[in-house]
């Protein structure tokens, strides 16, 4: 069987009172439209085609792949109108509509769904919902075969009280689909081509429509303002975290815990509350993160403790080693095993070696830090003069006195010292003493000044 699919993400979206076009609306990170595609993928499919209108230019700029056919859908004419427009692209036997605003849906129900559907039928994804208002419903006969969808403003009372409702999610052979879409009529309450009416046509042609249901009707669930957005980032997080707890973590609260990006743990990692996971990031076996941490598109291997209120990007932290609270790691830095960076350090383009230290409010910039290296409280690399950034480089087991301003391009060499309060612009060779501070003066007899009395 080989398929395609199709993704309507045309509509307006009026509800979200956004510049932005709705299926461009975030959920953890990626836009609802962008996990809508990310799911599509993984079915494998000969071609992923999406009906585009409002907003059109923005999001093709934004979603733009070899594999997908943008198409545009100039008037939203109803949901058939929208499928007809990409049936011309269609090379497949077997055609998959999906939703740009029904961002949850799991490859699983979809392969389940696929699965279920010979090649001579129609597919349906349903749902049992105890309010079906709004939602096309499935009309069954006798024998429990379904016949047509009736939509909410065209269906009687009968119709109405039934509870099995249309996902919108459906598969449809393609050699029918040129036949079909030719005869829709917008002759209904909506004046629109709906394209649940291809399902009485369907029927009426002697095809069978088998039906499967999502494991969870979340995955279903469309947002069309931002309270549901919010439902669903919800939603999504929840499960985000029970896979992890799943992979062997301990999270100290899953409600406030968020994942916005593809992470990969290990076991018996430990995560206290509100931590932001963002972008790749990759964590080993035992890493324990504080609360209040953001860390984005970073590795911490192996026993990595990072304490309450520390932000990384793009940084790497070796085995053992651990920061914080409050440490900001920019991109480019990178501990080796057992470094350790204290409170209020920022690092940026550095590099800890082995045990090194930073104990306390330090600025590391563009910074090659040797082996067991210890850097006082206060330092800080002046790395930029302006108009370029410049390194320093310190050698192996260097101590650094406190406040010390190391003025780059400098370097300091293999068990050198640079005494506190220094500013060292200079290089410093192996075992020396570096004192780059004016020498103290101690005045005897000093008066202080007196307060001038008001007359
Ligand atoms: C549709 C179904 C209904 C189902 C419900 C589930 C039809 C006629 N009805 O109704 O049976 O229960 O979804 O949520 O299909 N779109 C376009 N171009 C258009 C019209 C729509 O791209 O011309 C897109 C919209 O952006 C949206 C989706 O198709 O993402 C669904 O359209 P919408 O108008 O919301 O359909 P519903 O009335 O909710
Ligand atoms: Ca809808």
């Amino acid at each position: 069987m080989s398929l395609e699919i199709v993704i309507l993400a045309a509509g307006q979206g009026t509800r979200m009172r956004s510049a932005l076009p709705k299926v461009l609306h975030p959920i953890a990170g990626n836009s609802m439209l962008g996990h809508v595609i990310h799911s599509a993928r993984q079915l494998d499919p000969q071609r992923i085609h999406v009906v585009i209108g409002h907003g059109a230019d923005a999001v093709r700029e934004r979603l733009a792949a070899d594999d997908l056919n943008f198409v545009l859908q100039d008037k939203q004419l109803g949901t058939g109108h929208a499928v007809a427009q990409a049936v011309p692209f269609i090379t497949a036997d077997t055609v998959l509509v999906l939703y740009g605003d029904v961002p949850l849906i799991e490859v699983d129900s979809l392969l389940r769904l696929l699965k279920h559907v010979g090649p001579q039928q129609l597919g349906l994804l349903t749902v049992e919902l105890d309010d079906p208002t709004g939602y096309g419903r499935i009309v069954r006969d006798a024998d429990g075969q379904v016949t047509a969808i009736v939509e909410q403003k065209d269906a009687n009372e009968a119709q109405r009280a039934i509870t099995e409702c249309n996902t919108g999610i459906l598969t449809l052979p393609a050699g029918h689909l040129g036949d079909w879409m030719s005869r829709l009529s917008n002759n209904n309450a909506q004046g629109e081509y709906y394209l649940t009416d291809v399902i009485a046509m369907a029927v009426a042609d002697g095809l069978v429509v088998a039906t499967e249901q999502p494991l969870d009707a979340m995955e279903v669930q469309g947002a069309n303002d931002r309270r549901q957005l919010a439902e669903l980032e919800r939603h999504y997080q929840l499960r985000a975290a029970r896979r992890l707890m799943a992979q062997g973590v301990t999270l100290r609260d899953p409600a406030r815990f968020d994942v916005r990006g593809d992470v990969s743990v290990g076991r018996d990692v430990v995560i206290d509350i509100n931590v932001i996971l963002e972008g790749k990031v990759v964590i080993e076996d035992d890493v324990v993160i504080g609360p209040n941490c953001v860390i984005k598109d970073s590795t911490l291997r192996k026993g990595v403790v990072i304490k309450a209120n520390s932000h990384l990007d793009g940084a790497v932290m070796g085995e053992g080693s651990d920061a914080g609270p409050f440490a900001r790691l920019r991109p480019g830095s990178v501990l080796e095993a057992r470094a350790h960076v204290g409170n209020f350090v920022e690092l940026k383009n550095a590099h800890l070696g082995e045990g090194a230290k930073a104990g306390h409010l330090t600025y590391l910039g563009d910074a090659e830090i040797g082996a067991r290296t210890n850097i006082g409280a206060g330092t800080i690399t002046c790395n930029y003069d302006g108009a370029n950034k410049w390194r320093t480089v310190l050698g192996e087991d260097v101590f650094i006195g406190s406040n010390n301003s190391l003025v780059a391009p400098v370097d300091i060499s293999s068990g050198a010292t640079t005494a506190a309060g220094s500013t060292i612009t200079q290089n410093v060779d192996n075992q020396q003493l570096a004192v780059g501070r004016a020498r103290q003066k101690n005045i005897d007899g000093w008066k202080r000044p007196e307060k001038i009395k008001k007359p």
